[in-house]
């Protein structure tokens, strides 16, 4: 990867959107009438949103050309073909189902494949998928390597999967409790880290050779076939098509959230090579999501996807993309400020057990950091952490918190500039200097999936 410094975003910027920041006293007021959770906030009142990367990117003018050519027939729409063409090409799979998001392709995937008392093994699951597999009466067992969890420690390939634990996780269950393992690239939860084309191999071999299914949770395979060019020996010189190939070729299938890297703002699929399997899941995917062409998105939003997926793979745009996540990364570093390192694909994590050490998990650390984050400079960021992670045991009450206590920077692709990322960097610098002060939060209300997205807290 080239210095920044060296070069210019490899785009121009035909239409903008104003974005304006509300005063301190209109902040503090929004805050308090949302509960302290900023997905209460209207995005009106929101200077720099970095929420999500989810359905949040800027589309190409090639792409929004592309909307006028939306074919809206409810059966075999053109605009299905030119998906089904563009993922046999990049993924090397055979059947698409297309959904209205990631998490309706988890739904007929785990709909499909998952009985109660099943183990569904992977890296770190996302959140809803976490959520399906609980559904279907499943339990997500996450098997990243212990260097996942370790913030500080350098390792290029956060993501991978213990094989160890793997093994050990086949021993003792056996292949008739397994229904897959599901392979999340990059690994969002830990930081959008990636995962290397070796353990990817590994994986796959282990799991042939029992006879269990791999899949991959795609939503960001474009920005991990680039950190393998990047950092995995022998890959330098391939295209980020070929890497991406590749990663495929190990895999039975996946599920994907377009929101990410087609570069769309609604959409998902499901794709596999396995004929039954497609059968079955087609079955479930009508019911829940549309007719096997459309699932749930129009046909016009098919179109973009496709036209997005190729886009993604642009070595030029990754550069600036995982670019711009280092730039903010390194500008908090030099502010003194722990975050997970190497940055990863997507975003910027702060280590909050390390940035507030007087504050357990129970107080939500990372939720009060979001709400000083907003109120210090109306930056919105998303709590990873004792909010989203946690949960409250049915049987006893008490709170079971995740290892990890996160606040996430989440950079949408190709809609802010770095000089964005300097208001992000000086806010967070000056919610340092007041740290001390922070009391942390109380949970004051709780969904029982999902918590994080309706809870409402009070500060302490
Ligand atoms: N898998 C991963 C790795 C994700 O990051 C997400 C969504 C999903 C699946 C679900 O996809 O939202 O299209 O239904 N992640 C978003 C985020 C919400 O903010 O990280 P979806």
């Amino acid at each position: 990867m080239r210095a920044r410094s060296e070069y210019a975003e490899p785009y121009r910027i035909k239409v903008v959107e104003p974005i304006r920041l509300p005063s301190r006293a209109r902040r503090e007021e929004v805050l308090r009438e949302a509960g302290y959770n900023v997905f209460n906030i209207p995005s009106q009142e929101v200077y720099i949103d970095l929420l999500t990367d989810s359905g949040t990117s800027a589309m190409s003018d090639n792409q929004w050309a592309g909307l006028m050519m939306g074919d809206e027939a409810y059966a075999g729409s053109r605009n299905f073909f030119h998906l089904q063409e563009t993922v046999r090409e990049l993924f090397g799979f055979r059947y698409v189902l297309p959904t209205h998001q990631g998490r309706g392709a988890e739904n007929i995937l785990t709909t499909t494949l998952v009985k109660p008392g099943d183990r569904v093994l992977g890296n770190m699951h996302f959140d809803t998928t976490e959520g399906h597999i609980r559904l279907k009466g499943g339990e997500p067992v996450n098997l990243v390597i212990r260097e996942g969890y370790e913030t500080a420690t350098r390792h290029p390939f956060k993501g991978n999967i213990d094989t160890e634990r793997l093994l050990g996780e086949i021993r003792r269950y056996g292949r008739e409790r397994i229904p897959f393992i599901n392979i999340t690239v990059t690994c969002n939860s830990n930081g959008g880290q990636p995962v290397s084309m070796a353990n990817i191999r590994e994986v796959s071999r282990i799991a042939r050779e029992h006879g269990i299914r791999v899949f991959f949770d795609a939503a960001r395979f474009a920005e991990n076939a680039y950190f393998i060019k990047e950092r995995e020996e022998g890959y330098a010189h391939k295209t980020i098509a070929e890497i991406s190939r590749e990663m495929f070729s190990y895999a039975d299938g996946c599920t994907m959230s377009a929101k990410k890297d087609a570069l769309v703002n609604i959409g998902g699929l499901f794709a596999t090579n396995d004929e039954d399997l497609y059968r079955k899941a087609g079955q479930w995917g009508i019911v829940y999501e549309g007719f096997l062409t459309y699932g749930g998105l129009a046909g016009r939003d098919l179109e973009a996807m496709a036209r997005g997926l190729r886009e993604v793979i642009d070595e030029t745009y990754l550069e600036d993309r995982i670019g711009q996540v280092a730039y903010l990364g390194s500008r908090l570093i030099e502010e003194g400020i722990p975050i997970i390192e190497p940055t990863g694909g997507h975003g910027v994590y702060v280590d909050v057990k390390r940035f507030l050490p007087h504050l357990p998990q129970s107080v939500f650390p990372a939720q009060a950091v979001i709400c000083e984050l907003y109120l210090e400079a109306g930056v919105r960021a998303v709590e990873l952490g004792a909010a989203a992670f946690g949960r409250t045991d049915e049987k006893t009450g008490e709170q079971i918190f995740p290892k990890l206590e996160l606040v996430r920077l989440a950079i949408p692709r190709r809609v802010y500039t770095d000089r964005h990322m300097d208001v992000v960097a000086r806010a967070l610098a000056a919610v340092a200097k007041r740290k001390d002060r922070i009391r942390g939060m109380k949970l004051v209300y709780e969904a029982p999936v999902l918590r994080h997205f309706t809870a409402r807290f009070e500060p302490l």
